[in-house]
This record gives structure tokens, sequence and C-alpha cells, in this order.
């Protein structure tokens, strides 16, 4: 298919076919990040802004290599040390940057839609590297290029989400992902993160987890965001432990081939002890290798539409 968007601003826009688009040309990039010269001239004189208005390890890093493994020009820009701090309003940071005939701006912000917001005022490219509790397009498309590489199809895989759905932009993006794909979403946790309004766009919900988890190909663990709660949603996080969190015990109630997944940051001993994030059904660390991959073949298809 022909890529023909500037933007990548959610997963819930794409089709299966851009979504599969995007999965076929990582598995290329994949093997650009296993030679011994881990670079290819697509995106040379094209500059790309990272814009992170929030903090990050695995998406900034990725997004960084990923365009230099790609040879285009790379500026950082910490939201601290900008003129957001002076009073600058976003939109007027971003139309200065462009100003500066940048291609891309890759950005990150706590506001829920802040891409979209840029992207209709910018002729450059935009890609979310997520938005507050909205979306986080490339995290999903990895964790999907991650499934694939394991399983081979989405069609009829179950593939459990669990943790803290509500305030979650991984679970949403992971969510519109599977769905038009064609696998079965569960989604677990306690009620008051995970509510039942998500059986209204085609996902089973479950507040038991050995039910949640018992006939599940794909069981993949989201960190309690004690950043965006703004109320308790359960008593603590020992409590959330107890009946929520995955330990090696649990590893007994479910399938023997079952993948283990994690966006990261991890709250060790929360949500996953640490014996099953670093055991042999984890594919956590694998996650973020094929990051790589998903996020060269989003810049490249979207540089494209550029030229
Ligand atoms: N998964 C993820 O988005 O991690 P960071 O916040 O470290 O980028």
């Amino acid at each position: 298919m022909q890529w023909t968007r500037k933007d990548l601003l959610s997963i819930y826009d794409l089709s299966a076919e851009e979504i599969t688009c995007i999965l076929d040309t990582a598995e290329k990039f994949k093997e650009v990040s296993e030679r011994r010269v881990k670079k290819v001239p697509a995106l040379r004189g094209m500059t790309v802004v990272n814009f992170f208005v929030e903090p990050s390890t695995r998406t900034r890093v990725s997004f960084e290599l990923a365009e230099q493994r790609l040879s285009a020009d790379v500026v950082n820009m910490q939201a601290q040390a900008s003129s957001l701090l002076k009073g600058e309003t976003l939109l007027d940071t971003v139309k200065n940057i462009e100003a500066l005939q940048v291609d891309l701006v890759v950005m990150r912000h706590s506001a829920p839609g802040a891409q979209n917001f840029i992207a209709d005022h910018l002729k450059c490219g935009v890609v979310n590297a997520g938005d507050g509790a909205h979306e986080h397009p490339t995290q999903a498309l990895l964790d999907l290029f991650t499934i694939r590489e394991k399983k081979g199809s989405f069609k009829g895989l179950n593939v459990t989400i669990l943790g803290d759905i509500l305030h979650s932009r991984v679970a949403r993006s992971n969510i519109w992902g599977l769905l038009k794909l064609g696998a079965n979403v569960t989604l677990a946790g306690p009620s008051t993160l995970v509510p039942r309004e998500f059986e209204s766009i085609g996902c089973r919900v479950c507040h038991h987890l050995d039910e949640a988890i018992k006939d599940a190909d794909v069981v993949n663990l989201l960190r309690i965001q004690h950043e965006r709660q703004t109320v308790g949603f359960f008593p603590s996080t020992g409590e959330y432990a107890a009946w929520f969190g995955i330990k090696g015990s649990t590893m007994a109630k479910m399938k023997d081939d079952v993948l283990i997944m994690h966006p990261g940051p991890i709250n060790r001993d929360v949500e996953l002890a640490s014996e099953v994030a670093d055991g042999s059904n984890s594919v956590i660390l694998e996650q973020v290798t094929n990051g790589l991959a998903v996020r060269m073949a989003v810049l490249f298809l979207i540089a494209g539409v550029r030229k």
C-alpha cells in the first residue's frame, strides 16, 4: 500500500492495512540494526526535532537512535530549558521550530490531543510520542510487532491487558490496534481502574486475575500511574500487588508459552515480580529492541510523504 499520512497521531486513525504496512516496514529495519554498520541514508538531509514535555527514557532514546540510524539531523529539545517556561505558547513554540525548516517533530506532552492540535497548524510531520492518557501509538506498534514476531498472527489470539487501564495511553493504543487486527482483548484489574464502559468497544472486562489470565496467549502489564491518579483507586500498592500482581506462583495458572509484556517503566514487585519480569516468558527487553525498528519505519514512511 501507498503510505499517505504526514503525521502519526493515533492507532485509532489507522486502518489494519496501515498498521500492517508499518509492521512489515519495521521488519526490514530490524535487520539494519543487526548489521555492523547500523545506518542507512533514508532521511539524509532531513531534520527531526524531539520535543519531550514529559519524562521519558525508552521512547526518547529510541526515537533519537532511530533518527540517527536513518541519517537525519537530530535536535533534542527539553521543555524545562525552552521558552515555554517564559510563557510562550505551545503553538508559538512549534511554529518557531518549523520556521527553522524542520521536517518532523516528535512530541510527548501531558495534554491529550496536544499533538493533534499542533499537527493541524504545521506543514511538517508530527509524530505522537505519547499524549496524556490518550494514545501512545509507537508503543502499541512495537507491542504488536513483538506479538506478531512471537505468535505469527493476531486472528483469535487472546491478549489480556492488566492494570491501570483508565489512565493508560498504552492500553488505548493497544486496544485499537489489537481489535483492528482480529485479536480478542481482555482488560483486567480493579473495577476502579477498569470500568465496564470498555465492553462497548468490543473488549472483555474482567475483575478477577485468574479468570483474566487462564486462556491468555499474551499478558501485557501496565504500570500503576500514581502521577495521573488524583484520588486513591485502590487501598495500597501492597493490596494491589496481592490481588493483581503477577508473581512466580501466578505463572502456573497461565499457558506455558504465554508472553509477558510490559511497556516500562516497571514498578517491580507491584504489578510484576522481578522473577517474572526477568524470567523466560518475558519479552520486555525485546519490546524495547523492536521499538527502534518500529520508530525507524514510522519516520521513514512519514518522511516519504514530505519528499
Ligand atoms: N514505554 C514508555 O513510553 O517508556 P518511557 O516513558 O520511558 O518513554
